[in-house]
């Protein structure tokens, strides 16, 4: 095999490394001696020698060489004129595998499996990119995999779109879906219900407008009522209200305001939500398709679904009384951007919060999917130990991905508008090495079309000749 480059600068784990021959790129894993590097970045520089000509230098993080199957840091720099080669197959995978591991693709350019530490699942992981670059994909290969390792998946499904391909990978693979909408029914589908006493008072804001009075009000109402209720019991709450503390106006008001929504969200809220812990089931992704539902209703889908999901794990685990559910399990969140905004007063960011910073305790993993990560809560993403990125030119996402993550160098943020569609870098706790570049797995749905305009056949216009002079 020849040399792809030389060793010419080596400072601890960094080495620049003179290109040769046009293999090397960015997030190629090279072996140096015994030791095993991956191309951080690249750029050309002058060469004094040559007069005008440049020579590309590119920038290795070594991570160390394979003792007994695994991989030993590097502890003093390496001698620069080593020659620098391209793994192969079986040391790359060699590399990567794990005892539990899952793989969402190949490593970008080899046929070598880009395995990862499923263990990790509960350190929480973030999948950004910029829109259509391929995170329901990815995420949805990521769900697979779990699936068949048979860890339960609840995943919340913003546009409806999960049902079609994780049915497809279904098809194909040893694990089951169940799907469960909001708000609507579908034949043969459950609905998913949501308990009034999930809504706190914050809550009804997104529902209704509230005037400050109205608000206390309802504060009052909720206080007196407990245990589980439907939202005629919080209608009735307004007559108890005392006309001497609230303007009749007032009371007046928050009844029709609360009436309006116990008709509308008839179908959603109920005294007695669905029992979360019938969801989940070893081998068995379970898809909330919020797509008919609003945005307020999808937000308290993921409030109810993650409180419940984390005290049912509490309970199991300090044997507490109460709803107890017996597996670990991973929750998928799409679109998180719209339930853990950095201002959102929404009781599911609280929640939200809490399954990010408690849910390893409990076995819970999180999985947020964003297109625009710069508008998640610092705290929730700063959580997400594994960093699955795509494409993105957004300079204000980049630095925000920059702050929250810490295993993620900038060099490779600003490397990411090269991504093409179904490319990722992944970096973080479920990887041994600083970073992988990694060609997702493409999923083959039959109903794809090629262009945006499949359904019409191109008009043929004929030009009228005309002379100009
Ligand atoms: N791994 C892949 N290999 C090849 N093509 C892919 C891959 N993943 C996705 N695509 C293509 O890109 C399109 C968009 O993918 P996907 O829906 O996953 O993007 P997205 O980032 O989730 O978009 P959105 O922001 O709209 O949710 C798909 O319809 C598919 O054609
Ligand atoms: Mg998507």
């Amino acid at each position: 095999m020849n040399p792809v480059g030389v060793v010419v600068s080596s400072h601890g784990r960094e080495l620049e490394v003179q290109v040769q021959g046009g293999e090397l790129e960015l997030g190629s894993i090279v072996k140096i001696s015994d030791n095993f590097g991956i191309v951080a970045s690249m750029h050309y520089v002058e060469d004094e020698k040559i007069g005008a000509k440049q020579k590309l230098i590119a920038e290795v993080q070594v991570f160390g060489s394979l003792v007994n199957g695994r991989l030993k840091r590097l502890k003093k720099p390496l001698k620069p004129y080593l020659e620098v080669f391209l793994v192969d197959k079986s040391d790359l995978e060699g590399i990567l595998s794990v005892s539990d591991s899952i793989s969402l693709g190949t490593v970008h350019g080899t046929s070598a499996r880009a395995f990862l530490n499923a263990s990790e699942f509960d350190r929480h992981t973030a999948i950004l990119a910029s829109t259509g670059s391929g995170k329901s994909y990815t995420a949805s290969n990521l769900i697979k995999e779990f699936g068949l390792l048979s860890l339960p998946v609840v995943v919340v499904d913003t546009h409806g779109e999960y049902a079609r391909i994780l049915s497809k990978l279904a098809s194909e693979n040893p694990f089951k879906i169940e799907v469960h909408t909001v708000k609507r029914t579908r034949q043969g589908v459950s609905q998913l219900k949501i308990p009034v006493s999930n809504l706190e008072a914050t809550d009804y804001h997104h529902f209704l407008h509230l005037t400050e009075p109205q608000e206390s009000a309802l504060v009052e109402i909720l206080g007196n009522l407990s245990g589980d209720y439907n939202l005629s019991d919080v209608v009735s709450g307004t007559s108890k209200l005392n006309v001497n503390v609230y303007h009749e106006g007032t009371i007046a008001a928050l009844t029709r305001k609360l009436k309006t929504l116990e008709r509308v969200f008839k179908d959603v809220f109920d005294k007695f939500g669905t029992d979360i812990s019938n969801l989940v089931e070893p081998g068995q992704v379970t898809i909330i398709d919020c797509s008919l539902a609003s945005q307020n209703v999808r937000r308290s889908v993921v409030s109810y679904l993650s409180k419940e999901l984390l005290s049912s794990r509490i309970n199991k685990l300090n044997d507490f009384d109460g709803e107890k559910i017996d597996y670990p399990l991973l929750l998928v969140v799409e679109e998180a951007h719209n339930y853990a905004g950095s201002n959102l007063s929404h009781s599911c960011k609280k929640q939200l919060q809490r399954v990010a910073s408690e849910g390893r305790k409990f076995g819970i993993g999180l999985c947020v999917i964003s297109q625009k990560p710069s508008k998640i809560d610092e705290e929730i993403l700063s959580q997400c130990n594994t960093g699955i990125y795509m494409h993105i030119t957004n300079p204000r996402d980049k630095d925000h991905i920059r702050r929250s993550f810490e295993s993620i160098n900038d060099a490779i943020i600003s490397d990411l508008d090269s991504l093409d569609v179904g490319e990722c870098i992944i970096a973080g706790a479920m990887l041994d090495i600083p970073f992988l570049v990694c060609q997702v797995d493409r999923i083959e749905l039959k109903k794809e079309k090629k262009s945006k305009f499949d359904f019409k056949k191109k008009a043929e216009v004929k030009h009228a000749k005309a002379d100009y002079v």
